[in-house]
């Protein structure tokens, strides 16, 4: 949501500008725009609603000039619609700064009205105008940007991220965050700001992260970071793990379909260095100590969308393994309902991106009521994982595509080592259960490779069902939360009905759905790991398939009984059940990306949506 770029150095920033945009353009965003200050204190902006080439257009007809400095933003609408005039950036000070922000300020109505009676004027009906008119003012008075700022944001409430420029001080940029990601990007000769650091690795891999409440800003030769009241604060530099080629499609039709072929590798590199010599370890733990981990009496998981169902499949495994009840919310819902959370409570926050607005609130809360709070994250650098004391990271790369695939089988796979150093420093698997499930974790990437495999054929189902008006998905035990997953991949790309339910729920309700051709796609448990369980489901398949369902049976090489029931099966490898999640969730993803493909929409990019959620 909303991205945000900065740069001072020796470049033509607008090139630096429109190519960090472009590649902060998966966050999600319906209008963009610049602004640049040359060396002799011009400064010059445009702005559009659309995406960044109604921009570039814009440019092409009505060039700017090239300037050293300069701010870029994509914005996702939040106060007043996408429009040219709501676009940032905002300017004030009779057009000398220009702000940009993401993030939403809670009290802008009561600047506004102290604005508006000093006698301001505004144009646009954000409240980001707001923290710019505001910035005016405060430069007015003070005549430094520095200072400027730091009044301004001091006067601030709710979550934001800001970047400013003034024609006065050419050369600088300013910015601050409160709740809303910043990350600097340290050059030679030159320094960069970015969302994340997808917006300047192209340049620079070595990074630092933007603290709480901190304030910098940035010149050709240097970078200084304070908080809110101008105290130096020290910053810890880190070096960014993959290269702009990772965030490139290399020739793929889309970012998912990249994705998608990714998943063996996402799962292989998250395993990496947590496996020595068949024994899980995990050594980001280690700062919490094994003693922290025995004394364990309660998991609570938070997380939303996709990566919260990551944590529903891992409530399976962990209670299984390490013997603790776990509890999976939705971090909007933990929020706000007074969670019973004492010590013996340890709250494990997912997160693609780090940066969840509702999940950082909900591990910020968890840590107040005295809770530790471990972040299995993928964005180095992100804001839980430091907001948390201690970070598990899933090495799944970049992930650029909206709909999350590859994230999801890393969260989980990653959960899963976390289920297992639990239960070892628990003791609650003998030595040789450990070694089973260790096992099992390693065959999965090839598992998955075996499964994409069946890529086409899953493609060729979608493209015949594109017409589909609404799709079921059903499964039991953690084919429950892959069913899950199936529906939101299927509603997110392809703008299609479909709702997954718990198998053994159907006929407490969900079974007054199924009409004659209604597709239901049903991920079947294996009928030697769930022995109990599978007959139930074949049963399911057989209550729906009477009244006229099509399904389509995710099942288990060599699985003969859904045969006779099923319109269509497509098989995956043999697992131990638990693991069954990472294979049955792969021709889901694939089926919802093909038919997105077929009715001709963006894979990527999906209406109304945005990579990472960091508002309310
Ligand atoms: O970055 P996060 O993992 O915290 O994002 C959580 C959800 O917004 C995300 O998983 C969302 O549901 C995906 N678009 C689903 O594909």
């Amino acid at each position: 949501m909303c991205g945000i770029v900065g740069y001072v150095g020796e470049r033509n920033s607008l090139d630096v500008l429109m190519g960090g945009l472009r590649r902060l353009e998966y966050r999600g965003y319906d209008s963009a725009g610049v602004a640049v200050v040359d060396d002799e204190g011009d400064l010059e902006f445009a702005k559009r609603a659309g995406k960044l080439q109604v921009l570039a257009d814009e440019l092409g007809r009505h060039p700017i000039h090239r300037g050293g400095t300069g701010i870029g933003h994509t914005r996702w609408a939040t106060h007043g619609g996408p429009t040219d005039r709501n676009a940032h950036p905002h300017l004030a000070d009779d057009d000398k700064l220009a702000l940009i922000h993401n993030g939403i300020i809670e009290n802008f109505s009561e600047l506004k009205e102290e604005l508006l009676a000093d006698g301001a004027e505004f144009l646009s009906e954000t409240d980001t105008e707001v923290a710019a008119v505001l910035l005016g003012r405060e430069y007015r008075a003070t005549g430094d940007l520095r200072e400027a700022f730091r009044r301004t944001v001091r006067r601030l409430e709710g979550a934001f991220t800001l970047l400013a420029v003034h024609k006065d001080e050419p050369g600088v940029v300013v910015g601050a965050r409160r709740n809303s990601p910043l990350v600097i990007g340290l050059g030679d000769g030159e320094n960069f700001l970015g969302s994340d650091v997808a917006a300047f690795v192209e340049f620079t891999k070595r990074a630092v992260a933007i603290g709480q409440d901190q304030i910098v800003a940035i010149t050709a030769g240097e970078v200084t970071v304070t908080d809110f009241d101008g105290n130096a604060v020290e910053v810890e530099p880190f070096d960014v793990a993959w290269d702009a080629s990772a965030a490139e499609k290399g020739g793929w039709s889309s970012f998912m379909a990249k994705e998608v072929a990714e998943q063996p590798d996402a799962v292989a590199n998250t395993i990496r260095g947590r496996i020595v010599d068949g024994v899980v370890s995990i050594p980001e733990l280690d700062q919490l100590g094994d003693d922290a981990l025995r004394s364990i009496r309660r998991i609570t998981v938070v997380a939303c969308g996709t990566a919260a169902y990551a944590g529903m499949v891992s409530k399976y495994a962990i209670e299984q393994w390490a013997r603790i009840p776990v509890e999976v919310e939705l971090s909007h819902e933990f929020r706000y309902r007074e969670p019973v959370i004492d010590d013996g409570t340890l709250v494990v926050s997912i997160s693609q991106s780090g940066e969840t607005m509702d999940t950082l609130m909900a591990v910020k809360y968890a840590r107040e009521q005295g809770a530790k709070a471990i972040s299995v994250c993928n964005t180095q650098g992100a804001t839980i994982p430091r907001e948390s004391d201690a970070a598990v990271y899933t090495h799944a790369g970049p992930e650029v595509a909206v709909a999350s695939t590859k994230a999801f089988v890393a969260q989980i796979t990653a959960l899963y080592l976390f289920g297992l150093h639990l239960a070892r420093v628990r003791g609650t698997l003998s030595e040789e259960e450990l070694a089973a499930q260790v096992a099992e974790l390693q065959a999965i990437p090839e598992k998955i490779t075996t499964v994409l495999e069946q890529g086409e054929r899953v493609g060729e189902l979608a493209h015949w069902m594109s017409d589909t008006r609404s799709v079921l998905f059903l499964g039991r035990h953690v084919g429950y939360p892959i069913a899950l997953e199936g529906a939101l991949k299927l509603k997110e790309l392809a703008y299609i009905h479909a709702e997954g339910f718990a198998a053994g729920e159907l006929k407490h309700g969900p079974i007054a759905l199924i009409e004659p051709g209604q597709p239901v796609f049903v991920v079947v448990p294996s009928p030697r790991g769930s022995a109990t369980l599978h007959p139930k489901v074949v049963s399911n398949i057989q209550e729906i398939r009477a009244r006229g369902a099509r399904v389509i049976a995710i099942a288990e090489a060599g699985d003969a009984a859904v045969l006779p029931f099923a319109d269509e099966v497509i098989r995956i490898p043999l697992a131990g059940p638990l693991f069954e999640p990472l294979l049955a969730v792969v021709p889901l993803q694939i089926f919802a990306m093909e038919l997105s493909q077929a009715k001709g929409l963006d894979v990527d990019q999906p209406r109304n949506l945005a990579k990472s959620v960091t508002v309310e």
